[in-house]
């Protein structure tokens, strides 16, 4: 088996300022098991010894002993003899399972749900389906009528596309995926947005890159200097950006930082994936999107990521990279490590779909700016002294808590019945305590529940709050 560890270093790093009220081996415990619940610490993975823990930490051993008690007497750690500690995730919790009856809310994770031309078109692709059952069986590479469909799309959009430019996947995480381990070797630099969306960073780092961070912010996003140093400085092999609805912040790249990134990466020869799932949601920009790619007068090398998971439903799991073809062929090559093709009714039911794509960008939007409305509302009401962003578009608000106690807000949201994912989860090494990603994806009613519940969850917090709450700026 692998053996997959994380140093007392690393894991001090992603703890970050974990000293809560409770006794120390209580409010360690609780850290650990957030990490391990939202994927920091992923399951399996070795903790480091007490001993080296204790000494990175500066706490007495008895203390890191306990807290390891305390976790494996909750189910999320094993001790394995001669293997140390093992990162667990309990099947049926105490603090889990009962919330999964009573139907917990899952703020983690911002998608909407499924469109309600799915049913519709999946009868009718049904119906079509007898044609392809001959013909088609593994299919890497994506059937031609869908992939005539999305380069049309793109052509419409101002980016002229070939159906031989366009490879089919489950969705735009196996995207990700597919191009980190194909473009990625261990070691190799790799730039990305700071925060980010978690599972694209977890795909970079699955291939043993080294990540650049570049920052973003909801109020004035990238910074273009910061950007073309960030370049300069690390000649990253591959940059992953979303320049639309930036998830989570929501910012949106302007012309001149567009500009400024396809500069850089031309000069250092770096391969620009540009994810662009989220980047048809928009809520006050009136005029369509143009694809990043649309406009290349740099000649950088793009890679563009689309999907429908993010517009249409999650559970269609269709998406796509459009690439020139050579990088095409090399991905269709590389695919079947992993998996030998997208199905083909679910790229029918998509085909089905894409002619009435616009129609269900309009819904959404109309949805998206009700819950924004809603959530600003709430928010405001019940913590006046938050920072919330206006966004024009994207899923989620990117909100300022004001005090370094995202993952206690987390946890404690827990026992409320709300799973939400702390500010951590979208960094690395520890950033952004002060930060938590709010959806706004949610009905109206199930959108008021779960604020309610962060209500109950901060004023138990701040009923008893942490006793000197360090400034998290002078640790991230
Ligand atoms: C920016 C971004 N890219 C990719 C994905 C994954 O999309 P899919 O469901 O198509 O795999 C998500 C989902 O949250 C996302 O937010």
């Amino acid at each position: 088996m692998v053996d997959v560890h994380i140093t007392a270093r690393a894991l001090t790093s992603l703890l970050g300022d974990w000293r809560g009220t409770d006794a120390a081996y209580r409010s360690l415990s609780d850290r650990v098991r957030l990490l391990i619940l939202d994927g920091r610490v992923p399951t399996d993975t070795r903790l480091p010894a007490e001993r080296d823990l204790a000494e990175r930490l500066g706490l007495s051993r008895t203390t890191v002993t306990a807290a390891y008690r305390e976790l494996r007497e909750n189910g999320y750690l094993e001790s394995l003899r001669g293997s140390g500690s093992v990162a667990r995730l309990p099947g049926a919790a105490p603090d889990v399972a009962p919330v999964r009856e009573h139907g917990a809310l899952d703020f983690s994770k911002a998608s909407m749900p499924a469109s309600a031309l799915v049913a519709e078109a999946s009868v009718a692709a049904a119906a079509r389906l007898p044609r392809y059952l001959t013909e088609f069986d593994y299919d890497p590479v994506g059937l031609p009528e869908l992939r005539r469909a999305l380069a049309e799309r793109y052509s419409a959009a101002g980016l002229p596309t070939s159906p031989d430019e366009i490879m089919v996947t489950l969705g735009a995480q196996h995207a990700i995926g597919l191009l980190a381990r194909t473009m990625v070797s261990r070691g190799d630099r790799a730039l990305l947005e700071m925060p980010s969306y978690p599972h694209a960073h977890d795909a970079l780092r699955a291939v043993g890159a080294r990540l650049v961070p570049v920052t973003v912010t909801s109020d004035r996003g990238w910074d273009d200097a910061e950007v073309t140093q960030a370049f300069e400085r690390t000649n990253p092999v591959l940059a992953y950006l979303m320049p639309d609805f930036h998830n989570p912040t929501g910012a949106s790249m302007t012309p001149a930082t567009r500009a400024t990134v396809r500069r850089a990466a031309a000069r250092t020869g770096t391969i620009l994936v540009i994810d662009e799932t989220t980047a048809d949601l928009s809520i006050d920009r009136a005029a369509p999107h143009r694809p990043f790619a649309a406009d290349n007068a740099e000649g950088a090398r793009i890679i563009t990521i689309g999907s429908l998971g993010k517009t249409v439903w999650g559970g269609l799991r269709i998406g796509w990279i459009r690439a020139d073809r050579a990088t095409i062929r090399k991905l269709v090559v590389a695919r079947s490590i992993g998996d030998l093709g997208t199905p083909i009714l679910e790229q029918l039911v998509s085909v089905e779909l894409l002619p009435r794509l616009d129609e269900i960008i309009d819904l959404r939007r109309s949805q998206l700016a009700a819950t924004r409305y809603r959530v600003e509302q709430l928010l405001a009401e019940n913590f006046p002294r938050w920072e919330v962003p206006r966004v024009h578009g994207g899923l989620a608000l990117w909100v300022g808590i004001g005090a370094p106690l995202s993952s206690q807000l987390a946890l404690a949201s827990r026992s409320q019945g709300l799973v939400v994912a702390a500010g951590p989860r979208f960094g690395i090494d520890g950033a952004f305590e002060r930060f938590l990603r709010i959806p706004i994806t949610y009905s109206i009613p199930e959108t008021e529940r779960g604020i309610e519940a962060l209500r109950r969850a901060w004023a138990s917090l701040v009923r008893d709050p942490a006793p000197a709450m360090p400034d998290l700026a002078s640790v991230v």
